[in-house]
């Protein structure tokens, strides 16, 4: 029987499966065990089961003696370095596929609620200012027929092209991503023809303020910009400063830098911009099914076998 420390407890019933098998140990609170208490945890541990606001560092991992697996509860891995976990043996795994939809969902409800200004006209009504009919407030900007580019044509960024097949949207992706799609543009060519930009990619070093001042200043000043990805991505001095100026005319976030973001972020201050909580995932199905693959993937290299998921370390 394994060791296991699970980082949070997960909706559905799978980590009752995890019980069956091993010694399973969960962090009870709602905020993340601090990164000593982790790493206390885990150099315990033979397999952990973590979340993206748990950072499982090289430090951590050289000082797990016992470490066999790590699971992490996310499609994304930008919080686990894959390169000590190899350096070790250890496989890293992690729950694609499941969110996929649920991702391009929230991505179409916040390029939607940016497009039609939905966060500033339902305020209006519960501030007692909707007063009459009115020719010429909350107008949007048209979603059917405008032209959607996506950065990173993924499994994620292909469900936001279906959606936007239905609302009649030209889309453009970014070229040079195996996606076998010859439509693929140059990032400068999509920034200058799309009247939305959603961000689909990894964070990697690459992506890391992709979207800066110079990507901004290419965009329409009609354009919306919607994040979905990692924050980071987003540079958000420029983009702070690109909504001030009317660079570009909104922007709709579910992931930011840092997470959270403090109520009292200089960010907020900007005009036409919509933050809502990483909820990209959201939806009790998707969050059951990542609860499955990440017990999957943890009871898979206990077991000595290789993880349904597993992530491979770039270079
Ligand atoms: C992920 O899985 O990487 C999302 O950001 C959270 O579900």
């Amino acid at each position: 029987m394994a060791r296991c420390f699970v980082t949070r407890r997960l909706p559905g019933s799978a980590l009752d499966r995890l019980r069956a098998a091993h010694q399973v140990d969960v962090w009870p609170e709602r905020l993340p065990p601090p990164y000593e208490e982790l790493a206390a945890r885990a150099a315990e541990a033979d397999g952990l089961l973590t979340l993206l606001t748990d950072r499982v560092d090289a430090s951590l991992i050289e000082h797990s003696p016992r470490l066999r697996a790590i699971s992490n509860y996310a499609v994304g891995y930008d919080n686990v370095d894959l390169k000590a976990a190899a350096a070790r043996g250890i496989p890293v795994g992690n729950t694609p596929d499941v969110l996929t939809d649920a991702t391009a969902d929230l991505t179409f409800a916040l390029l939607l609620a940016a497009a039609r200004k939905l966060p500033e006209a339902a305020a209006a009504v519960r501030d007692g200012d909707w007063v009459t009919w009115e020719p010429g407030r909350y107008l949007g900007a048209e979603v059917h027929g405008a032209t959607l580019g996506i950065i990173g044509f993924g499994r994620i960024g292909k469900a936001v092209a279906r959606r936007a097949s239905g609302f009649d949207m030209t889309v453009l992706h970014t070229a040079g991503e195996g996606s076998g799609d010859a439509s693929g543009v140059a990032l400068e060519t999509l920034l200058e023809r799309s009247d939305f930009v959603s961000l689909h990619c990894p964070l990697t070093p690459e992506t890391y303020h992709l979207i800066d001042d110079d990507a901004l200043s290419r965009m329409k000043p009609s354009a919306i910009l919607v994040n979905t990805a990692r924050g980071p991505i987003v540079d958000h001095d420029a983009l702070r400063r690109a909504l001030i100026a009317g660079e570009i005319a909104g922007a709709a976030l579910d992931v930011t830098d840092p997470e959270p973001l403090p109520s009292d972020d200089p960010l907020l201050g900007a005009p036409n911009l919509i933050v809502v909580p990483h909820i990209g995932s959201g939806t009790r199905a998707a969050r059951e099914r990542m609860a499955d693959l990440a017990v999957d993937n943890l009871l898979a290299a206990l077991d000595g076998q290789p993880m349904p998921h597993q992530v491979v370390a770039a270079g």
